[in-house]
């Protein structure tokens, strides 16, 4: 392993006026996307999108990397070019989601425990040689009256340090991902307990397995209200409780915070990152790794013709600048429409 080169790419992903494109819906989540704009699930059509947001002019002004799934690490655009080549020639670092999803926790109703470990040592190695040099493990939380129980939190706490450390073996900075899910109509502070507990169990595990913090992201959850709770927090308490939770739990040898979007609205997502800026005064860059708010109106823009490309990339290009600017606190709502 080489620490610097660890160390290098891990800054290069949270670089100022910058973060990350999840792209790596699995084949059964990209076809909730695609059903929603009327797009049959095929390869080619997956492609065709994929390669869309891609080859979008400037896209490396302000996406540092994108997580692909594995089909699309291995895909070629419909010229023949590898896509992944396609995102070093843009300046944009491929990475490479490598969990095996969420399943049944034994004796824990309701709970989840991500698989993936088996064979995970020589998935990296292949995985490097294609040319990702990040990876993505994403542990779910659920949240009711009864859960999480620590067996829950424990369990995925200890995956994703055997995962993270595997990774940087490997030389592939490990992207670390507790998702505390927003379901539920738990309040913003019983999100924040259940997020303060879910990050002390990882960084305990991260500590244990003797992972090199400085050459990790963090992706986490911001402090929301449940997505059916009648008391929704406003965008600066979720700015507030999301750095007051975050500077309790993780260390600052940590190079940066990518949040995940989670089911908030694009917009949601702008500002509640620009918000957390603008307070600022935290030891760790405060950057975004969305899916859905980063894809949700270029989808909608294209909604698979090829007509549509151009006007397509034109919204993921402003929507990318967007997050961009609330990268530095600079965003304002005026600016969505220029
Ligand atoms: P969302 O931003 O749509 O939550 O997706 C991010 C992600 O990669 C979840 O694992």
């Amino acid at each position: 392993m080489s620490k610097e080169e660890l160390i290098s790419v891990a800054n290069a992903m949270v670089a100022p006026g910058k973060g990350i494109l999840a792209a790596d819906e699995s084949t059964g989540t990209i076809a909730k996307r695609l059903g929603s704009i009327d797009v049959p699930n095929t390869e080619d059509n997956r492609r065709d999108y994929r390669e869309l947001l891609f080859r979008t002019a400037g896209i490396g002004d302000h996406i540092s990397g994108v997580i692909l799934f594995d089909e699309t690490i291995r895909q070629t655009a419909a010229d023949g070019m590898p896509l992944v080549k396609l995102l070093q020639d843009a300046g944009v670092i491929p990475g490479i989601k490598v969990d095996k999803g969420a399943k049944a926790l034994p004796g824990a109703e309701g709970e989840t425990v991500t698989e993936g470990l088996d064979g995970l040592r020589e998935r990296l190695a292949e995985y490097y040689e294609i040319g990702a040099r990040f990876a993505k493990w994403r542990a779910t939380i659920s949240i009711t009256d009864d859960i999480p129980s620590t067996y829950a939190l424990n369990a995925n706490a200890h995956a994703l340090a055997r995962y993270a450390a595997l990774c940087q073996e490997a030389s592939i900075v490990p992207i670390v991902e507790p998702e505390v899910l927003m379901d539920g109509s738990h309040t913003a502070q019983r999100c924040q307990d259940v997020t303060e507990a879910t990050l002390n169990a990882l960084y305990d595990a991260l500590a244990e397995q003797r992972v090199m913090l400085e050459g990790t992201i963090l992706k986490p959850n911001m402090v929301v209200s449940g997505a059916d709770c009648v008391d929704q927090a406003g965008v600066q308490e979720v700015a507030e409780r999301t750095i007051e939770c975050f500077k309790r739990t993780v260390p600052a040898a940590v190079p940066g915070i990518c949040f995940l979007s989670g089911g908030q609205t694009e917009v949601e997502a702008t500002e509640h990152l620009n918000a957390m800026n603008k307070i600022g005064g935290f030891p760790w860059e405060l950057s975004f790794s969305y899916g859905r708010a980063l894809q949700a109106s270029t989808l909608k823009a294209w909604a698979g013709d090829a007509g549509n490309v151009d006007a397509a990339q034109k919204v993921f290009a402003h929507r990318s600048r967007m997050n961009g600017l609330a990268r530095s606190g600079d965003y304002d709502a005026s600016q969505e429409a220029a």
